[in-house]
């Protein structure tokens, strides 16, 4: 008999934040990876044609429209995402934006904007989702935070304030769903080369850049791809049960010097 039944061949999986980036690369990894999948975002129409694309590759996948900033949207689509695939057995909260402002230069309308995208945004999938994954007794929820919960940076204190509030959850979550079968984990990516940050004015991109050298950040000029996040959360919800990769950070590897 052993000690965990193992995972069952069939894993829907649903990706907040899978129009773009990090999501939508886990969302291809993971239909890749035999998983049904259903991506979730604002653009919905981008995500139908990533669906599409993964359809055409032999995968099985739905595109759904999805605000995690509204409660009624993300019922809506927790739903509609479980009659199209499945009961849930993989959750991974992606989605996220960022912008690059002081924290005393924001209103608190803008700070809870961050928070309510990344913060709220994650618990809102967990109260959805997560239930049912304890009634069933496994399944994997991976939150996306940043290692600036690690090593905060300037210019995105709101962002710094929610991934921190998400990593806090997540442990706490962690405590209370231990023994249930369920597992939650972080992963905690570092630059990425996405469209997070793409629409910044290049001179206050290039002044923030300056600010976390002064503070000993972006160390060298190395960014991971979207698909190299999407690694590490497959590496998370494809361990064998029994095993927990609680938290992984990724980083990118520096360039090779030359000798
Ligand atoms: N890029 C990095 O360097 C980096 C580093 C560490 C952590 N992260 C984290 O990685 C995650 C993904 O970001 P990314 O880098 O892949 O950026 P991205 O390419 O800009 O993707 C962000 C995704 O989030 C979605 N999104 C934003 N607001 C949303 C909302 N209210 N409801 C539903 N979806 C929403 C966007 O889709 P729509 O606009 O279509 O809604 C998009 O699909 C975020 O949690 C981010 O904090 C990124």
């Amino acid at each position: 008999m052993p000690r965990f039944a193992p995972h069952p061949d069939r894993r829907p999986a649903v990706v907040s934040g899978a129009s773009s980036g990090i999501g939508a690369a886990t969302a291809r990894a993971l239909a890749g990876l035999g998983h049904p999948v259903a991506l979730g975002a604002r653009r919905a129409r981008v995500c139908a044609d990533i669906a599409a694309e993964i359809r055409a590759d032999g995968g099985e996948a739905v595109a759904l429209p999805l605000d995690v900033a509204d409660e009624d949207s993300v019922k809506a689509f927790t739903a509609a995402a479980e009659d199209a695939i499945g009961a849930a057995e993989i959750v991974v909260s992606s989605a996220g934006d960022l912008s690059a402002d002081r924290i005393h230069d924001l209103d608190s309308a803008a700070f809870l904007a961050q928070v309510q995208v990344h913060l709220v945004g994650a618990h809102r999938l967990v109260s959805h989702l997560v239930p049912g994954m304890v009634a069933r007794g496994r399944g994997d929820v991976v939150f996306v935070s940043s290692d600036v919960v690690r090593a905060p940076r300037t210019r995105m204190g709101a962002y710094v304030a929610a991934k921190n509030g998400v990593e806090g959850m997540a442990r706490a979550l962690q405590m209370e769903l231990e023994g249930t079968g369920v597992r939650a984990s972080i992963v905690r990516p570092g630059p990425t080369s996405t469209n997070m940050g793409l629409n910044w004015d290049p001179d206050v991109t290039g002044e923030v850049l300056e600010e976390w050298v002064k503070w000993g950040l972006a160390r060298h000029s190395s960014f991971l791809r979207p698909s190299d996040v999407a690694s590490a959360v497959a590496a998370v919800v494809g361990a064998p049960r029994g095993a927990h990769l609680s938290l992984v950070e990724v980083q990118p590897e520096a360039p090779l010097e030359q000798r």
